[in-house]
């Protein structure tokens, strides 16, 4: 028994349980609007709260919390707190960089905690419908945001060609595209060029289309569609997957049904989890812990109880590019992106 890695040990398990306690607080600042209120510049617990419309009491705790957790600045003599820029950009905006999205997100994964336990005992697992519509508004505010900030400069400008193409006038569809923030964006922005949203959730497709209306969009359609028997007679220049693959009962099936629906010379971009499919590689990776622990929590449970692969969040390299050569795509080339969770498997259509 070693007593120093005892003490060490017992120091990191309360470093995580603050974290954990932190994250309800990011969670609460982001709901409430405390982030962007505080990013407006240094205020008394009372001009903060007045500034997000909150109660002084709540607002004065929180900050009690915040600050010793060191997310915000505290001045004893004015009895003000200030968030740092710094840090306000991680914690604020419509951009992918603000990552207060994760803690609504985290949080709302506690409530299955008694459901997914029960599938360690019994087997399979929590459907999608017990995490819907939750679950759908959670994406969307998470992956809203990183559309924003990088679907043109992040993920379309790093495909060699790809935007001439786009501009020119191509077909294009994105599988598992939940409410369709991409679609549309590249619908505005492309208008020679006609696009596709596929999922299987009816709440997503519906919110996806009120957007394209409110847009004012013609060239863009969302269709209740599972991605692993599309219809026959499709042909796109360009399919994409925005992390949808993971996740599904019948992965494989999927990627085999991309190939299928790829016109001769057309392009799949699979936008996924940047890890390997080993896990003494992923050791060492400051974000595997919080990627193998929402797959155990959503993705991994969702796909068993479907029957499914069961793949996780954490299916890897390695193993996407098994299935990827086994659906005969060809030509496989896997691309950093600008948000650092993501690679980007670009790919070509094969069986020509
Ligand atoms: C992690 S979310 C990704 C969300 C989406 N790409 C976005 O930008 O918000 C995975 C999506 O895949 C969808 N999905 C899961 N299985 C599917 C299937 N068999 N066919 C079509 N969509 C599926 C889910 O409904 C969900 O919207």
């Amino acid at each position: 028994m070693d007593d120093e890695k005892a003490k060490r040990f017992l120091a990191r398990v309360g470093d995580i349980y603050t974290g954990a306690a932190l994250t309800l607080m990011i969670d609460i600042g982001f709901r409430t609007g405390l982030w962007e209120a505080a990013a407006n510049g240094p205020a008394t617990s009372a001009l903060l709260a007045e500034r997000a419309g909150l109660e002084e009491r709540y607002v004065r705790e929180w900050l009690g919390a915040v600050t010793t957790g060191g997310i915000v600045d505290f001045d004893p003599v004015s009895r003000t707190y200030t968030l740092p820029p710094e840090h306000a950009r991680t914690l604020t905006g419509d951009g992918g960089s603000n990552r207060a999205v994760s803690a609504p997100l985290l949080t709302y994964l506690g409530k299955h905690v008694d459901s997914v336990a029960a599938a360690f005992r019994n087997g399979g697992g929590v459907p999608y419908a017990a995490y819907r519509p939750e679950f759908t508004a959670l994406m969307d505010q998470r992956f809203r945001r990183e559309y924003n900030e990088w679907l043109f400069n992040g993920y379309i400008r790093v495909v060699p060609g790809l935007e001439q193409r786009l501009v020119s006038g191509i077909s294009a569809c994105d599988i598992g595209c939940g409410t369709g923030h991409n679609m549309n964006l590249m619908a505005a922005a492309y208008p020679s060029s006609t696009f596709l949203g596929f999922d299987i959730a009816s709440d997503a497709i519906e919110l996806a289309r009120a957007e394209a209306a409110s847009m004012g969009l013609s060239n863009v359609r969302f269709e209740v569609q599972d991605a692993t028997a599309l219809p026959a007679d499709l042909a796109f220049d360009l399919v994409t997957t925005f992390d949808a693959i993971h996740d599904q009962a019948n992965p494989q099936a999927a990627l085999n049904e991309i190939n299928r629906c790829l016109a001769p010379g057309g392009v799949y971009l699979m936008i996924d989890i940047k890890a390997s499919s080993d896990l003494a590689n992923n050791i060492g990776n400051p974000l595997a812990p919080y990627l193998y622990a929402v797959s155990t929590m959503h993705c991994m449970t969702v796909s068993l109880a479907a029957d499914g692969a069961g793949l996780g969040t954490v299916w890897g390299r390695e193993l996407a590019l098994e299935m990827l050569a086994k659906a005969g795509l060809r030509e496989v080339e896997v691309l950093d992106s600008s948000n650092p969770t993501n690679s980007i498997y670009m790919c070509r259509k094969g069986g020509e």
